[in-house]
């Protein structure tokens, strides 16, 4: 990591900031698209402009998106690539069935030309490229920030009984809260602050856990009644993750060593990402029963991915 000070300030070496942010966008972009689609399929016949809103967030999520990968190439990280945070090696299959699914169209050549990026190599200062990821970021910003506002509002129409949609009220609480989440670090580094700074390292582990045990939640609960085994594991993974939230949260008030909970954390995400994997793999060959829709399942096995490297396991 390199800093440079400015104005008395330690902030982020240019060549980090660039690094940095992309890994970012390249994540957490994908994420907000694929957001608005989940919400874009759940709604019924009659909300046809809500469903066509969402659509509309989707599109321009892709478009920035693509603007993220154009300037991606020779410019993210190797920990970013190899995590497999933002594409997987289900990711170009999933969107393939998805579309097949849904009649929605999917850019899969631009999820080929994620595949294929290359990563940074040398400390290469660039103030041009630097220009253009401060304004990806604050386009991203202020995408994010209308979509935010777009799912509170389906949120409150859901939990008051003035509109009906096939997605949890719990899962639109989630996706807000990791929209929010994109827009808390996306100011930080407007500020040229360091997003993965290991004082933050016990916040991160509060969200994600929680996060993580709403997966295995959301899981349990679209499976086919029949997949009694699945549901169970599901359901273990639900109970270990709020576990370790508290812990989280414990250890957080505290101030104390942290140490134990994140090594906790790592080993049970690693099995939950195996989990998702295998699921999301038994999704696309027609051999496990639900209503997941196959996107949601490499979605969350990414989120799974990004979570891991911040815990400082990038290789998988
Ligand atoms: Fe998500
Ligand atoms: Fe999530």
């Amino acid at each position: 990591m390199y800093y440079a000070i400015k104005g008395g300030d330690v902030v982020l070496a240019q060549y980090d900031f660039i690094k940095m942010s992309l890994g970012l966008d390249l994540f957490f972009l994908r994420i907000m698209k694929e957001h608005s689609f989940f919400l874009e399929i759940a709604f019924m016949p009659k909300d046809r402009r809500v469903r066509e809103k969402a659509g509309i967030f989707r599109q321009k999520f892709e478009q920035l998106l693509s603007d993220a990968t154009d300037l991606a190439n020779g410019n993210v990280s190797k920990d970013t690539i190899n995590s497999h945070q933002a594409v997987t090696r289900f990711t170009g299959e999933a969107e393939r069935v998805t579309e097949f699914y849904t009649g929605i169209p999917f850019n899969i050549e631009l999820t080929k030309r994620e595949e294929v990026l290359q990563p940074a190599e040398f400390g290469i200062q660039n103030v041009k490229t630097e220009q253009a990821v401060d304004s990806l970021n604050r386009r991203a910003y202020q995408q994010t920030a209308e979509l935010v506002m777009f799912k509170e509002h389906i949120l409150e129409s859901v939990r008051s009984c003035r509109m009906f949609t096939a997605n949890y009220p719990l899962l639109i609480e989630h996706i807000i809260r990791e929209a929010k989440h994109y827009m808390k670090m996306l100011s930080k580094l407007s500020r040229k602050e360091n997003i993965m700074s290991q004082e933050d390292l016990i916040n991160q582990e509060i969200f994600w856990n929680r996060q993580m045990a709403e997966h295995a939640k959301f899981i349990a609960g679209l499976l086919d009644p029949t997949e009694e085994t699945l549901i169970e594991t599901a359901n273990m993974f639900g109970d270990e993750f709020d576990e370790l939230t508290a812990e989280a949260e414990k250890a957080g008030r505290q101030a104390m060593n942290i140490a134990g909970v994140t090594e906790k954390s790592r080993h049970e995400t690693m099995k939950l990402q195996d989990f998702k994997a295998a699921g999301t793999k038994g999704i696309l060959e027609c051999k496990i029963q639900s209503i997941i829709i196959p996107l949601l399942g490499d979605h969350v096995l990414r989120e799974a991915n990004h979570y891991l490297c911040l815990l400082g396991v990038c290789q998988n």
